[in-house]
């Protein structure tokens, strides 16, 4: 069983994926970090995000491999563990931008769909219900309103030490919303079979009782 859990930064995802993931004794996959990989190397060699050609010929000299440690994703790079390095805004911002690049998404699909062969996956990211694992039998699509979104995320970075004007954070996440739902290839879109919740006025817990009915009623 595949859940895939789709939609914008801020919504809640990672949280509730977690839990959710905890709750049934479910491998977490957290699609995002893999392009956070991406945009870490394309950091480190000092190449232009937004140059395709040299993003994808550095493919080529990369290698990505995700590792579970009691029950939490790792990210390795080129055999660096470098999951504590992936969520500084330059890295997000970075991601944003790699992640309209056909081929690095083509690159990473083949990895994420290992990981969903092991069966029993709880995945979440932008597009795991419509591209990913389009044949998972439960599927949820989160959104919320966007300054419930700038707020949360800003909670979440002053607690990891990146803290910044709130104004900051809401326009960046406007800013990769935009990239995220427009771009030509695989946007955020709700897959016609997800179930929409709305988590604007909900909290984690209740977001995941909602979930952990429907995947009650699926099992
Ligand atoms: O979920 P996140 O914030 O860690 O994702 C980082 C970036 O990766 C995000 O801006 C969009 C991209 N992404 C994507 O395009 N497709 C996914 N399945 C997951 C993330």
């Amino acid at each position: 069983m595949i859940i895939a859990i789709d939609g914008p930064a801020g919504v809640g995802k990672s949280t509730v994926a977690k839990l959710l993931a905890a709750r049934l004794g479910y491998l977490y996959l957290d699609t995002g970090a893999l392009y956070r990989a991406i945009a870490w190397k394309v950091l480190q060699s000092k190449v232009q995000p937004t140059d395709h050609e040299q993003v994808t010929a550095l493919l080529d000299s990369t290698s990505v491999h995700m590792q579970y440690h009691n029950g939490a994703m790792q990210v390795l790079v080129d055999g660096r563990e470098v999951t504590g390095e992936l969520r500084t805004p330059e890295v997000t911002g970075t991601a944003s931008i790699v992640s309209a690049i056909p081929a690095v998404r083509e690159w990473l699909l083949p990895i994420q769909r290992q990981i969903g062969q092991r069966g029993s996956v709880v995945a979440e990211g932008r597009d795991v219900g419509t591209k990913v694992f389009p044949s998972a039998p439960l599927k949820f699509f989160l959104e919320a309103d966007a300054t419930v979104r700038a707020e949360r995320r800003h909670r979440e970075l002053v607690a990891a030490g990146h803290g910044r004007a709130i104004e900051e954070t809401y326009q960046d996440l406007s800013g990769r919303d935009m990239r995220d739902r427009n771009r030509s290839i695989a946007p955020l879109i709700p897959a016609a079979d997800a179930r929409p919740i709305d988590t604007s006025v909900l909290n984690v817990d209740q977001v995941v009782e909602q979930m952990m009915a429907a995947v009650s009623a699926a099992l």
